[in-house]
């Protein structure tokens, strides 16, 4: 009963050794195809701005490239194009998407709801492809405006109030000063009426 299992070992190691082979050998078949670079794969942006989805593959003769957009609410299919011919694009980013021969695509004056997965699939005339993925944020710009108008408006409003103050303050000092004034001044002429008295 001894043999058996080491058979049954020796067995089992040499499909794992064959199913090791296989997967490198896909491996390398894969890396020989396409090969996708990007640079930057999360990217923050403000409304309005232009994004530069910014991608560079190498693979053998003139590959398909498409980009697909994916958010909450489902799928979306941008562009496919070959480089070097007329882009296809979806009519939902009609006129809001230029392409570049590197498989790079610009996003004109994104708003807020294009944030989301940007999927890119390069396929090679062979059949092998590679993607890979850009995280878009695009955050509104207004809230910020608002809370910075919102803090010089408190801003404003607490100098104004000081220079009011200020003046209330002012002004109450004139006022005790003149009566003061006035107050000396109405002794000093009964003083002199009194002296001018004595003098009769
Ligand atoms: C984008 O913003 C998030 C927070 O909103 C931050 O964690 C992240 O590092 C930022 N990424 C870039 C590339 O600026
Ligand atoms: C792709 O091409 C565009 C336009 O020429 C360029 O701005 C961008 O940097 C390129 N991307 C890479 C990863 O080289
Ligand atoms: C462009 O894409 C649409 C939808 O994916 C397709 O029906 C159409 O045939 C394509 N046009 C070209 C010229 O490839």
């Amino acid at each position: 009963m001894r043999p058996l299992p080491s058979r049954s070992r020796k067995n089992g190691g040499i499909s794992l050794g064959l199913f090791a082979l296989c997967l490198a050998a896909a491996r390398c078949l894969q890396s020989q195809g396409v090969s996708l670079y990007i640079p930057q794969s999360a990217i923050n942006a403000t409304v309005e701005e232009d994004i530069l989805l910014s991608v560079e593959y190498s693979c053998h003769g003139v590959p398909t490239i498409e980009w697909r957009y994916t958010s909450n609410w489902g799928v979306q299919k941008i562009v496919e194009w070959k480089p070097g011919t007329q882009a296809n694009i979806s009519q939902s980013h009609k006129d809001r998407v230029c392409t570049f021969d590197n498989g790079s695509i610009q996003l004109f004056s994104v708003g807020v709801r294009d944030s989301g997965y940007y999927v890119i699939t390069v396929t090679e005339s062979l059949g092998s492809s590679q993607f890979g993925t850009i995280v878009l944020h695009v955050s509104e710009i207004l809230y910020e405006d608002l809370h910075f108008v919102a803090v010089f408006l408190a801003f404003l409003t607490a100098v104004a109030a000081m220079l009011i103050s200020l003046m209330w303050v002012c002004n109450k000092c004139a006022y005790k000063f003149q009566r003061k004034r006035r107050h000396k001044l109405k002794e000093s002429t009964t003083e002199e009426i009194e002296l001018q008295d004595v003098e009769c």
